[in-house]
C-alpha cells in the first residue's frame, strides 16, 4: 500500500508497498500487454465455468462478459490505460473490471491463479499466431513452386563447395527451398500441437477446492486435451521452447536462402536483379544498390536462434513448480514472432520483384567443366568402369586447362586421343542444357521430376 500507491491485487499480507524498484522489475506489462485477447478470451470462458458450477450467478456473469468486452474495445481503440503498478496484462485487466463492476469482478479469480491464467494465455497466443505464420509459409512456398514453374527451362551451376559441381535447374534449385519450409510448416505445427493442452483449471499448482470443470473450458477455448498434472500444467514451457525451435529453424533456412540472394545479386554471379523497393542506396557510392532486405533477414535469424537459447538457459535450473523467472519467457517468444513474421513478409516481398538473368546463368554453366561427371558416365555405360572413366576425363580437364582447348566443344577425334571408346555422340553428352534431362533418378533435375516436385508441393499448400 504505502502513500498514494494502489493497493495491490495481493496486497492483502502486506504493511507497505513495493519499492520503485520492485515494480520495475516485477512489471511486464509493458510487454505482455499483447496478450489482452487472448486473457479475456480465457476469463470469460473461466467466468461461464464459473457459473456453472454455482460461483457466479447469471447477472455477476452477464457483468463480467459485458466489462470484458468493453475493456476489449478500449484496448483496441488505444484508450485503455495500462499501469506499471498492475503489473501485468492479468491484473491491469482485472483491476478495471473491479473498478467498473464491483464484488462480480472480485470474484472472478476465484478458483484461477495468474500461474494457470498465464500458461493459459500464452497457448492461446502462440495457436494464434501459428495460424498467421502458416499462412504466410503457404505463400511463400507457394510463390517459390510458381517461380519454378515459370522458370522451368533455365538452368545454372549447382555447387558444391561453392564450386561448380553440375548443371542444374533454376526451378530445381529452387524448389530446395520450398522444402525446407514445408518441414518448417511441420515444425510450427508440431510447436502448435503442443500448445494444444488445457492448463486453465490447475491452480496455482496443486489443484483447486472447487469442482471446476475442466472439460467445459477445453471444449470453450478449443484445445483438444486437457493438461494432466497441476503442477506440470503451471511449470511447463515446452511448447514455448518446440515454437522457438521452429523458428530458429525457418530462422536458419531463410537466411541461407538470403545468402544466396545476396551473393547472386553480386555484379560478379549477376543471376539475380532484386526490385528497387527492396534494396537500398549508400549516402557515399552513389552507384549501389545493396540488397538490405537479404542481409537483415540473414542477420535477423541470429536473434530467432539467441531467443531458443535464452529460454533454454532460463527454465533448465527452474525447480517445481511456476517460478516467477518464467515471466521472461515473453520477450524472446514476442521477438520471434514478430521476427518471423517480418521475415517472411521481407522474403515475399523480394521473390514478388525478382528477375532472373537466365543468360548468365548460361554463361556459368559453359565454364568450369560442368559436365565432366556426365562425360565420365558416358564412358562407364560403354562400359569403361568409372574409377577409370574418373581418371580419363581427370585427364580431359587438365589437358584443357593446360592448353586452353574448350572442354564443351571437344570432338570425338579429339576425345578419342584419350579413350578410344569416344564416339561421334558425344557432343550431346558435353552440352550442358541437355545434361539436366540425362537425370533419370527420382528427385533428380529433370524437368519431368521438377514437375512431379511442383505438383506435390501445390498439393501440400
Ligand atoms: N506475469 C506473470 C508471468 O508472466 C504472471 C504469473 C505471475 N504469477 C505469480 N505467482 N507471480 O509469469
Amino acid at each position: 500500500m504505502g502513500g498514494k500507491k494502489e493497493k495491490k491485487l495481493w496486497g492483502g499480507r502486506f504493511s507497505e508497498g513495493s519499492s520503485s524498484v520492485t515494480e520495475k522489475i516485477s512489471s511486464s506489462i509493458q510487454y505482455d500487454s499483447r496478450l489482452y485477447r487472448q486473457d479475456i478470451r480465457g476469463s470469460v470462458a473461466h467466468a461461464r465455468m464459473l457459473n456453472r458450477i454455482g460461483i457466479l450467478n447469471d447477472g455477476e456473469l452477464a457483468a463480467i462478459v459485458k466489462g470484458l468486452g468493453e475493456i476489449m474495445r478500449e484496448i483496441e481503440a488505444g484508450s485503455f490505460e495500462f499501469k506499471t503498478s498492475r503489473e501485468d496484462i492479468h491484473m491491469n485487466i482485472e483491476a478495471v473490471l473491479t473498478e467498473r463492476i464491483g464484488d462480480a469482478g472480485r470474484k472472478l479469480h476465484t478458483a484461477r491463479s495468474r500461474n494457470d491464467q498465464v500458461a493459459l494465455d500464452v497457448r492461446l497466443y502462440i495457436r494464434d499466431e501459428a495460424g498467421e505464420i502458416e499462412e504466410l509459409l503457404k505463400r511463400l512456398v507457394s510463390m517459390i513452386a510458381g517461380l519454378a514453374e515459370k522458370n522451368a527451362e533455365a538452368i545454372l551451376p549447382g555447387y558444391t563447395h561453392m564450386q561448380v559441381a553440375q548443371p542444374v535447374r533454376l526451378s530445381h534449385h529452387l524448389l530446395a527451398y520450398a522444402w525446407q519450409l514445408l518441414r518448417d510448416m511441420k515444425r510450427l505445427a508440431a510447436a502448435r500441437d503442443a500448445a494444444m493442452s488445457l492448463p486453465l483449471g490447475s491452480g496455482a499448482l496443486a489443484g483447486l477446492n472447487y469442482p471446476t470443470d475442466r472439460e467445459f473450458l477445453r471444449e470453450e477455448l478449443g484445445f483438444t486435451g486437457i493438461v494432466p498434472n497441476s503442477m506440470d500444467a503451471v511449470s511447463d514451457r515446452d511448447f514455448v521452447l518446440d515454437f522457438l525451435y521452429f523458428a530458429a529453424v525457418l530462422g536458419t533456412h531463410l537466411s541461407r536462402f538470403c545468402e544466396e540472394l545476396v551473393l547472386w545479386s553480386t555484379s560478379e554471379f549477376a543471376y539475380i536483379r532484386l526490385a528497387d523497393g527492396v534494396t537500398t542506396g549508400s549516402s557515399i557510392m552513389p552507384q549501389k544498390r545493396n540488397p538490405d532486405v537479404a542481409e537483415l533477414i540473414r542477420g535477423k535469424s541470429g536473434r530467432l536462434l539467441g531467443n531458443l537459447v535464452s529460454l533454454f538457459t532460463l527454465l533448465k535450473g527452474l525447480p517445481m513448480t511456476y517460478n516467477r523467472d518464467m515471466q521472461e519467457d515473453k520477450e524472446p517468444l514476442f521477438d520471434s514472432v514478430d521476427t518471423v513474421k517480418l521475415s517472411l513478409e521481407g522474403m515475399i516481398e523480394m521473390l514478388t520483384g525478382i528477375t532472373f538473368n537466365a543468360g548468365r546463368m548460361k554463361e556459368a554453366v559453359y565454364r568450369n567443366f560442368s559436365t565432366a561427371t556426365d562425360l565420365a558416365d558416358y564412358l562407364a555405360r560403354k562400359g569403361v568402369p568409372f574409377r577409370n572413366s574418373h581418371e580419363i576425363v581427370g585427364s580431359i580437364v587438365r589437358h584443357c586447362e593446360q592448353t586452353g582447348a574448350d572442354f564443351f566443344s571437344m570432338d570425338a577425334k579429339a576425345l578419342r586421343e584419350f579413350s578410344p571408346v569416344f564416339e561421334d555422340d558425344i557432343a550431346d553428352v558435353l552440352n550442358p542444357e541437355k545434361s539436366t534431362e540425362r537425370k533419370l533418378s527420382p528427385g533428380g533435375t529433370s524437368r519431368a521430376e521438377v514437375m512431379k516436385q511442383i505438383e506435390a508441393i501445390r498439393k501440400l499448400v
